[in-house]
Parts: C-alpha cells; sequence; structure tokens
C-alpha cells in the first residue's frame, strides 16, 4: 500500500525573524523544506509528496526539488489549515491514506514513520506522532490590578498562576498525522466553516467527535521555529545523515 505526503509549505516564519520563510533557509547543507522530503520518502510507502507554498513564493522553483516527478506543488493559504486543504484537494482517492508533515520538521525519523503508519492503518480515526509533556504544567492568567498588592505586579506584564495541569495525559503533538483522506477533509471543512480552531490536522477530527491515537514519537523532531531551532536542527540532522 502506497501513500501520499501533504506539507504545508506556505508559512513566512516571522517568529525566526530570516530574510525568506525557515523551510528555505540552509542547515546540514540543504534547505530545511529539502531535508523534510528526505526523510518523507526514506520511508519506502510514501510515494508522492503534494507540498503547499505560498503565492509568488520565488524560492522553490530553484530548488532540485521541483522537477522532481514524485513531487507536486499547489498554492497554500491565509492559515495552515487552508494550505493542508488545497494539498488535500490533488489526491483523487478518497479512500486512500495522507499523511500531513510540516516543512518545518526536518528531523522525524524513519522508525516513527513507521510506527506511525502502522498504528493509522489499524486506526479507525488515524493517529498523530506526540511526545508525552516531561515539564510541570502551569495555567497562566492575566493579573488585575488590586489595591493591596505592588506596581510591579499589577504593570510587569507578566502572567500569574492559577493552577499546576496534571501532565499525566499531556502530550506535544507532533507530526506526521495521518488520516483517510475523506474523513480528514470533510472535517478539516466542517470545522473551518463552523469557526473551530484548528491548530493540527487531529484538532479537526476531534472537533467532529473522532478520536485519533497517539503514538509516542521522540522530541527531537522538533518543529523549527525560533532562531535557536536552526543550530539544535542543525545537531540532529548531522547525526541522521550520519
Ligand atoms: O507557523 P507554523 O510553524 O505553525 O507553521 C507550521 C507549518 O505550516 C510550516 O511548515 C508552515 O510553512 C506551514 N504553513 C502553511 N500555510 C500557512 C501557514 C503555515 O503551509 N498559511
Amino acid at each position: 500500500q502506497q501513500f501520499t505526503a501533504v506539507v504545508p509549505a506556505a508559512g513566512v516564519g516571522s517568529r525566526m525573524a530570516a530574510d525568506r520563510p525557515k523551510q528555505y533557509l540552509a542547515i546540514a547543507g540543504k534547505t530545511i523544506l529539502e531535508h523534510t522530503v528526505d526523510r518523507l520518502f526514506s520511508h519506502p510507502a510514501i510515494e508522492r509528496i503534494i507540498i503547499a507554498i505560498s503565492k509568488g513564493d520565488p524560492y522553490f522553483a530553484s530548488l532540485p526539488l521541483a522537477s522532481d516527478p514524485r513531487i507536486q506543488v499547489v498554492e497554500g493559504g491565509t492559515e495552515r489549515a487552508d494550505s493542508v486543504c488545497a494539498g488535500l484537494a490533488a489526491i483523487s482517492d478518497e479512500n486512500s491514506w495522507v499523511l500531513v508533515h510540516d516543512a518545518a520538521r526536518p528531523c522525524v525519523r524513519l522508525a516513527d514513520l513507521e510506527r506511525l503508519v502502522t498504528a493509522a492503518l489499524q486506526s479507525e480515526d488515524g493517529a498523530i506522532l506526540a511526545a508525552p509533556v516531561r515539564d510541570t504544567m502551569k495555567r497562566g492568567c492575566r493579573l488585575h490590578a488590586n489595591k493591596q498588592q505592588s506596581n510591579y505586579r499589577h504593570n510587569s506584564g507578566l502572567q500569574g498562576i492559577t493552577e499546576t495541569v496534571d501532565r499525566d495525559n499531556l502530550w506535544h503533538a507532533l507530526t506526521p498525522q495521518m488520516f483517510r483522506v475523506k474523513q480528514l477533509r470533510e472535517s478539516l471543512q466542517q470545522a473551518l466553516k463552523e469557526g473551530a480552531v484548528i491548530t493540527d490536522e487531529a484538532s479537526a477530527l476531534e472537533y467532529c467527535g473522532y478520536t485519533p491515537l497517539l503514538v509516542k514519537g521522540r522530541a527531537d523532531n522538533l518543529k523549527v521555529t525560533q532562531p535557536e531551532d536552526l543550530a539544535l536542527a542543525g545537531f540532529y540532522l548531522e547525526q541522521l545523515i550520519k
């Protein structure tokens, strides 16, 4: 059985504050997007990758990826979910499985892809890679003015702690996330239409009452977001490529 992957790569990467979107920054000899594509194709059942790029993207066309026959490009949208929908629209077989993977996660390992695929194929509602939360989790709140309290408390802009959240069942959602094309497409459309907050694919399925599975993945499958993530991702990639 063969699968398609959709890679949303239409973000601007404003938190990186670089001269180009983060997926086009080079680490360990290649752009982040090229590493990401290589990692996905390391799985023998991933035969095709649909990449959503932003309108007028001046970077993609100069990459060797642009002439790879296994790759198709679509125009992304305003939000990540719109970019994913654009990618899904290019898949004709509604009953096939799709993996959605962030362009900015170049360090995903083959063993994690294999565990995800195995779990998803046996699931009702798909599966996602996820990492258990390690730190103690706090819920913050805005502080209200109170005459008895210090000015620092009022004016610092810092939040206060209201509670410690039980971390036993808390996970970081990673990608890839793997679903049946029809179920994912319909869930995203309904969630977007009804204005639900959708920050990954699983959140659309949850919104529609489905229960995707959590598959434990490695925490080093990081999403390159801030400038300091580049060195870390470079280090992990050197280990992977060796
Ligand atoms: O911004 P964030 O890091 O959450 O983006 C995750 C992924 O979604 C990135 O690979 C980014 O390029 C992609 N994205 C997209 N279309 C958007 C916004 C983000 O394809 N409109």
